[in-house]
């Protein structure tokens, strides 16, 4: 597994005879890397020739700098959790994925503005963004999402059909702990005791007879609530537990 901390390192791979031919998997992620990227990247592995992981704290996603400062930053655990699935992984400094300072950008004007866009206005215009970049420095065949950033997913595969992007966005199914929380980097800061009262989240979705039944049942659990909605078939919250911001969608 190669580590490229400079674009024109990996650009010299990418353009060489490893990858000549040979159809090339993308997994993005901002570190932090739990069981949810490794089912990302061994799907990734499975279907194709070459596997590349992006790793960047992605700065302009961030509509709140402290949120951005207590990200966690995990480089030499991530590495050894994508080794044996991965063949290289990128980790570059904000200035090359940022020439223009973030002058240029993508929005979508619908959806980002909903749900998760409400809460944290810009987020979704640095996700698209980023990924818009990432997309064109690693050229892939297929990029692997997660389906608990349901919104993110829809609005990346969006992205990808308005701008004709050569690129297939593979949906992939939320990774669960036994008791049924949804596998998230910020998870781990939770206490003990809101860690175990967090798996009420995706329980309280999932049983109650609507959204605002949902809602009402999350806040009487002690959650702040900040949105929960059905949208397309399923249902979508965010909540906030010790100052953790935890998202979840189910299917209804
Ligand atoms: O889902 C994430 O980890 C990030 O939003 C992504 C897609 C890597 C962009 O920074």
């Amino acid at each position: 597994m190669r580590v490229h901390h400079q674009l024109p390192e990996w650009q010299a791979v990418r353009a060489g005879a490893a990858y000549a031919g040979k159809s090339v998997g993308f997994v993005p992620t901002m570190g932090a890397l739990h069981a949810g990227h490794r089912a990302l990247l061994a799907r990734a592995r499975a279907d194709s020739d070459r596997v590349v992981l992006s790793i960047f704290v992605n700065p302009t996603q961030f509509n709140d700098p402290a949120d951005l400062e207590k990200y966690p930053r995990t480089l030499e655990a991530d590495l050894r959790l994508a080794e044996g699935l991965v063949d290289d992984v990128i980790v570059p400094p904000a200035a090359a994925l940022y020439p223009d300072s973030y002058a240029y950008r993508v929005t979508e004007d619908k959806f980002s503005r909903e749900l998760e866009g409400a809460h944290r206005p810009g987020h979704f215009d640095g996700v698209l963004t980023v990924v818009l970049k990432l997309l064109n420095v690693v050229r892939p065949r297929r990029a692997y999402f997660g389906e608990k950033d349901w919104q993110q997913l829809q609005l990346v595969d969006g992205m990808v059909r308005a701008l004709l992007l050569p690129v297939e966005i593979v949906p992939c199914p939320t990774e669960r702990d036994p008791d049924g929380l949804a596998l998230s980097s910020r998870n781990r800061r939770l206490s003990p005791r809101a860690r175990a009262h967090a798996a009420q989240f995706p329980a309280i979705l999932r049983s109650a007879r609507s959204a605002a039944d949902s809602s009402a049942a999350l806040e009487a659990a002690g959650f702040g609530v900040d949105y929960v909605a059905d949208r397309d078939g399923r249902r979508l919250g965010a909540v906030r537990l010790e100052n953790v911001r935890l998202i979840d969608n189910v299917p209804l």
